[in-house]
């Protein structure tokens, strides 16, 4: 029989190409979505890409009685969790939104996660939780905590409440995965990134300045103690991401507690570095103007990732362009994204 994997958030970006990669690697897979920051398309996309379509659940991670149903009626085995709002700058205008959705949809999770005797867990943690690293490249053991934004602060506290899950209960097996800055998309086109409304990230309001459908970017500051004065940042395809998460289950089926892991190439590239490779690459000039530092930005982050190369075997192949490449190829094909 296949194992079954319950993907939160799987019509969204992350989720979606990751739901895709478990079902090439032969398991089942269920999502469960409300759709809040994304479409079903998604999964038909999946569906088509990988020959067998996921099982889609809409509905909302904090409705418990929904979420007991789920475990009862599915023998799962496993539980990705990438479900969550993450725009850091909506989180500062609306963080009892952001509270509430992040922290009491992973506190519903894993109620029926307990409830059914399901303790494998992979969780969506950010780079976001060390703050403003002091040292680089960043390692896992660096200090937490000195988040600056109510985002970041709901992924810290869920990286708190799963340390206790785990402390509290030797069944728990649980993989905090600590995500750099993912961009990309399948390499053919069907699915990506696709934000609601105005994207906040660089490559995706990039690739909408390519496409005309936004008129110039804006770099938030050019006076950062950087090679080019620009922020730099590690920047991961969303494959490799989806890659490492099928590599971080298995590692926890096998060892008990709580493991975090960095997930990012160890490398950083500034937004200028980007900008260029990315116009040499689409062939598209992107017009931007120097605008002021954006509140809460840090000059350099880049991961330590020789824990997840030594613990999981796992190690990001590939490079900027590719990632580029591919996010080009999704939004020029897609221009108005899913709809
Ligand atoms: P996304 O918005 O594309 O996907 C999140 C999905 O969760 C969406 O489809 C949304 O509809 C769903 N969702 C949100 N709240 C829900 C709820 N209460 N019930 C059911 N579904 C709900 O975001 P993504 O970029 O794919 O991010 C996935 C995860 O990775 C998130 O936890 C995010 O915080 C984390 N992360 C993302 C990045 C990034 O830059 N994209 C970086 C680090 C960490
Ligand atoms: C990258 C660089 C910007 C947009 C955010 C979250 C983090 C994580 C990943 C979820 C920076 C510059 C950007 C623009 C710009 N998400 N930039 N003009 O800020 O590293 O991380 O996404 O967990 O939590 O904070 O990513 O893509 O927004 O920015 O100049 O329009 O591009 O200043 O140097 P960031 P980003």
């Amino acid at each position: 029989m296949r194992h079954k994997i319950l993907v939160t958030g799987g019509a969204g970006y992350i989720g979606s190409h990751t739901a895709l990669a478990l079902l090439q690697a032969g398991y089942d897979v269920i999502v469960i979505d409300n759709l809040s920051n994304s479409s079903k398309v998604s999964l038909e996309r999946v569906g088509e890409i990988a020959g067998r379509n996921p099982l889609f659940i809409e509905g909302d991670l904090r409705d418990a009685a929904l979420v007991n149903q789920i475990f009862n009626d599915h023998p799962i085995e496993s539980v990705l969790h990438f479900a969550a709002l993450k725009s850091v700058e909506e989180s500062v205008r609306e963080p009892l939104r952001y509270f509430e959705n992040n922290l009491v949809s992973t506190m519903t999770l894993c109620q029926a996660m307990a409830n059914a005797n399901v303790f494998n867990l992979v969780f969506s943690s950010s780079a976001v939780v060390y703050g403003a690293p002091s040292i680089v490249p960043i390692a896992e053991h660096h200090p937490t905590g000195q988040t600056t934004n109510p985002y970041g602060r709901s992924k810290f506290m869920i990286e708190q409440m799963l340390a206790d899950l785990a402390e509290a209960d030797p069944r728990w097996k649980i993989a905090i995965l600590r995500y750099f800055n993912p961009v990309g998309a399948h390499p053919n086109g069907l699915i990506g990134e696709d934000p609601n409304g105005m994207p906040n990230n660089l490559v995706p309001y990039i690739c909408r300045v390519a496409v005309g459908t936004l008129a110039e970017l804006k770099i938030f500051g050019n006076d950062y103690p950087t090679a080019d004065g620009t922020g730099v940042r590690d920047y991961i395809h969303v494959l490799d991401l989806a890659d490492g998460h099928l590599s971080a289950l298995d590692a926890i089926r096998k060892s008990g507690g709580t493991h975090i892991w960095n997930l990012g190439t160890g490398q950083g590239n500034s937004v200028l570095e980007v900008l260029r490779e990315f116009e040499d690459i689409s062939g598209r000039p992107i017009p931007y103007k120097i605008a002021p530092r954006r509140p809460g930005d840090i000059a350099t982050c880049f991961a330590d990732v020789s824990k997840a190369e030594r613990e999981l075997g796992w190690k990001a192949k590939y490079t900027l362009n590719e990632m580029l490449r591919d996010a080009w190829k999704w939004q020029s094909t897609n221009p108005l994204g899913y709809k």
